[in-house]
Order: C-alpha cells, then structure tokens, then sequence
C-alpha cells in the first residue's frame, strides 16, 4: 500500500467509526471497540472508573489500547499535545490535570472524528482544550511548544512512524516528554496479515516489533526512552473476538495460526525525554 492510500483507508475507517459511534476494527481489547464494551475495555487498559465517570458520552469509543495519561505526571499549567485524538478522552483527563493555566492540543486527521471531539468539548465545557485537524507526520503545532507529547493507540497506523517521531521532538520544548500507549508486536508478521487492510486499521497490521519502536524514537533525538509498562493481550481474546474472527476468516488462517499470530501483539506504554541540549 503506498502511503496516501494507507491514510485514506485509515481516515474512512475512522470515520466511520465516529459516525456510527462503533467499531470497524480489530481486537475490542486493544485498539478499537463497540460502545456497550468501551468502558470495559478502558478499565482493562488502565482507566479508573472515575476517570470514566467525569467524562462526557461518547467520549469514549474504546479506542485506545493504554492510559497515556496515567503516565504522563501532567502538572497544573503545562501544554499537551495528543496525537490522534479520536473523540477526545486523552484531552479531557489531560485538561483536567493541567487545569485553566494549561492547554490541550488534540490532532486528528479524520474530520468526523474531530465533529465529535468538538461536540464532547462543548458538552463537558472544557474551555482549555482545542481540537485541530491535521496529520501527525506533519503537526500543526508550532516549534517548541509542549511540555508533553501523549498519544492512545494511533502511531501503530502511521506510515511514516520515524517523521512523527522527529514532529513530536520539534514540538517539545527542550526537557519536554513523550508518554504514549501502543500496539507493538514481539515479532513480524506474516505477509498475508501484513497487507490486510481490515488488519491495517485495527492496529495490527502497521504495528512494528518493539525494538524497532524504541529504536525509532531514538533515533528522532529523544533520551532516556523505555517502556513504563507492558501488556499482552490474551489469545483467546483475540480467537474469541468477532472482528478479529472475521479477518482470520477471510485470510483463511487456521485456529493454530491465528494464537501465533495474535500472540505476538502487544500493548505498551513507552516514555521519553527531549534533552534540554536540544
Ligand atoms: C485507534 S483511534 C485512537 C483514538 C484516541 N487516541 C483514543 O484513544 O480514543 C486512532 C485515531 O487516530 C487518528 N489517526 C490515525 N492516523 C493518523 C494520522 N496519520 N494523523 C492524524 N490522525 C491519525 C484516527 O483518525 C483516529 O481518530
């Protein structure tokens, strides 16, 4: 797939998903879900149950695949930037920590998705948080302007994942952090899961193996990179899913490929700095 196409692909699945306020893909315990299961979803992932609560309807599509912001130590005044803000969760518990002296920055490629993110903003009166559409390869966000970079379940669906690295880099202030959640996998995957779309926008297919993620964050000039946590998914979860069965159906995998396959996706939350050399 070339690299436009990827993203048309991903913006029309997401737009559906912001449309019908439902899945289009993958596994519902780690990116993407219906919305009687999102809460669920979210407190496996890591979301408490007041954090839920404080949050506007349809907030929450249970899209994401960790709780950046649990990790993120956000500070009264401090401006965040979240890369593919979905309909908005991340923002709103961030806003909440950073409180009226700071700011909240979501970007989101997929205009429907940013409709809704708007429209949870206007229902929750969140005042400090701003919704802009733009790719994350290429930010709307001035130079130097964050204190913290967050991101839920979204670089896994980038092409290009080494230029939203060195964007969330020229974005951070110098001793400026990175704290993402995402799917990454412990080894690659076989060719016919690697070009499947469905695959593709249900956080499996783009992901890349652990040591590639780190290597890559690296490599766009961030220190002290590791990963804070680390969650894998149960196979059964997968097997057991119906958008997850759909797929392995289609591709015409059997029940012993598909636990390998699916055992080699995992959930991580990975953390970074930009040196205050920068
Ligand atoms: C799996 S959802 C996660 C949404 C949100 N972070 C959450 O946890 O609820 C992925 C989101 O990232 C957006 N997205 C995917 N690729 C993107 C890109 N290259 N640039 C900007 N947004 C992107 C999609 O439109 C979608 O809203």
């Amino acid at each position: 797939m070339k690299k436009q196409d990827t993203k048309k692909i991903v913006r029309q699945g997401y737009a559906k998903v912001a449309m019908q306020g439902s899945s289009c893909c993958g596994p519902s315990s780690t990116c993407c879900g219906t919305p009687d299961t999102a809460k669920d979803i979210s407190k496996k992932i890591g979301y408490t149950d007041e954090e839920l609560r404080s949050m506007p309807d349809g907030a929450n599509l249970g899209l994401g695949c960790g709780n950046p912001v649990a990790i993120a130590s956000l500070k009264e005044g401090e401006t965040v930037v979240d890369l593919g803000s979905g309909p908005g969760l991340d923002c709103f518990l961030a806003a909440d920590k950073v409180g009226k002296k700071g700011k909240v920055i979501g970007v989101d490629m997929t205009p429907e998705m940013l409709e809704k993110a708007r429209e949870n903003a206007n229902k929750g009166r969140f005042e400090n948080v701003e919704f802009r559409l733009g790719e994350i390869e290429n930010l709307p966000v001035d130079d130097n302007a964050a204190d913290v970079v967050i991101s839920n379940c979204v670089i896994n669906l980038s092409p290009d994942k080494q230029k939203v690295f060195e964007e969330t880099f020229r974005v951070l202030k110098p001793g400026g952090r990175i704290m993402v959640s995402d799917i990454v996998l412990t080894k690659p995957l076989p060719d016919k899961i690697r070009e499947s779309v469905d695959a593709y926008i249900g956080c499996i297919s783009g992901a890349i193996t652990k040591e590639k993620y780190l290597d890559t964050i690296k490599a766009a000039g961030f220190i002290e990179v590791s990963i804070v946590d680390e969650l894998s998914i149960p196979v059964e979860e997968w097997i057991n899913d119906p958008i997850s069965s759909s797929i392995t159906e289609t591709l015409n995998i059997s029940a012993e490929e598909a636990k390998d396959i699916f055992g080699t996706v995992a959930s991580v939350k990975v953390k970074g700095v930009k040196g205050t050399a920068s």
